[in-house]
């Protein structure tokens, strides 16, 4: 376990009277791809906020390459290597591409190298040919890829992308499952959650199931394809086909 790159224990998140994690604990090694899935409101996004210091911990404790950063400030997180997209898409419509990965870069670096990064990351994502448009002028996918730029500006050592896919067709999918895979051989570790099924089993390596804020399974793709409880809470019958 001393190897995981993040280790999550019996972390717990209450808003108000509501229990929205209950004593969730899971790890993701170096280089892992790994998914987060679950019916909506099981607290998929609470648990990329809570780990990303957006919520305040309940309880229990986050380690990032064995620190405790549990209580901690987002941007003291984000600036030890732990960052997320926003299920959404966020982004600063009348701003350009270029300034809206700058938000991302400037976490670090000056205003001068935070713009060569800012390009760099764009160029990363496919994006180099667009760095002056309005943000609100590109396309689903392309705002996609901005959010992914934005994210590897911090220069993270571990991504959660909260339904990057959602608004794709197949093709575009496909394009950014590569995008996802290819950060992956560069070094990165990625936490995925995505309601597709087709992107998160062929994705991913190892997939944890929430359901009401609790972990009801993990384990490989074909695992979790037929594990009953999982079945019963949120495959239904269409992905046993
Ligand atoms: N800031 C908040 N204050 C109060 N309750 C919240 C807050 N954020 C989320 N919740 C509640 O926590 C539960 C988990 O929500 P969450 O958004 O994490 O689910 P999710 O798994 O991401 O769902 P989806 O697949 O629809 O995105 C829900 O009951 C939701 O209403
Ligand atoms: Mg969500």
């Amino acid at each position: 376990m001393t190897d995981a790159v993040l280790a999550v224990a019996n972390l717990s998140k209450q808003f108000g009277g509501l229990q929205a994690l209950r004593d969730v604990s899971f790890t993701v090694a170096a280089g892992e791809i790994l998914g987060l899935i679950g019916p909506n409101g099981a607290g998929k996004t609470t648990l990329f906020n809570t780990l990303v210091g957006i919520h305040k911990v309940s309880a229990g404790s986050i380690r990032l390459e064995g620190r405790e950063i549990a209580g901690r400030k987002p941007h003291r997180i984000a600036a030890l290597g732990l960052t997320k997209t926003f299920q959404n898409v966020a982004l600063f419509m009348d701003m350009s591409v270029l300034d809206n990965v700058l938000v991302g870069a400037l976490l670090r670096q000056d205003l001068r190298s935070a713009r060569v990064t800012a390009a760099a990351c764009l160029d990363r994502v496919g994006l180099g040919a667009v760095l002056h448009k309005r943000a609100g002028d590109l396309s689903f996918p392309e705002r996609a890829r901005v959010e992914l730029a934005r994210a590897l500006a911090t220069g993270p050592r571990v991504i959660l992308l909260d339904e990057v896919m959602a608004a794709l067709n197949a093709v575009e999918m496909d394009a950014i499952m590569g995008l996802i895979r290819s950060l992956r051989a560069d070094g990165l570790t990625i936490i995925v959650v995505e309601h597709h099924m087709r992107a998160i089993m062929t994705l991913c390596d190892r997939i944890v199931v929430l359901n009401f804020g609790q972990k009801i399974a993990e384990g490989s793709p074909a695992a979790i394809a037929r594990d009953p409880q999982v079945v019963r809470a949120y495959l239904g019958r269409e992905y046993q086909a």
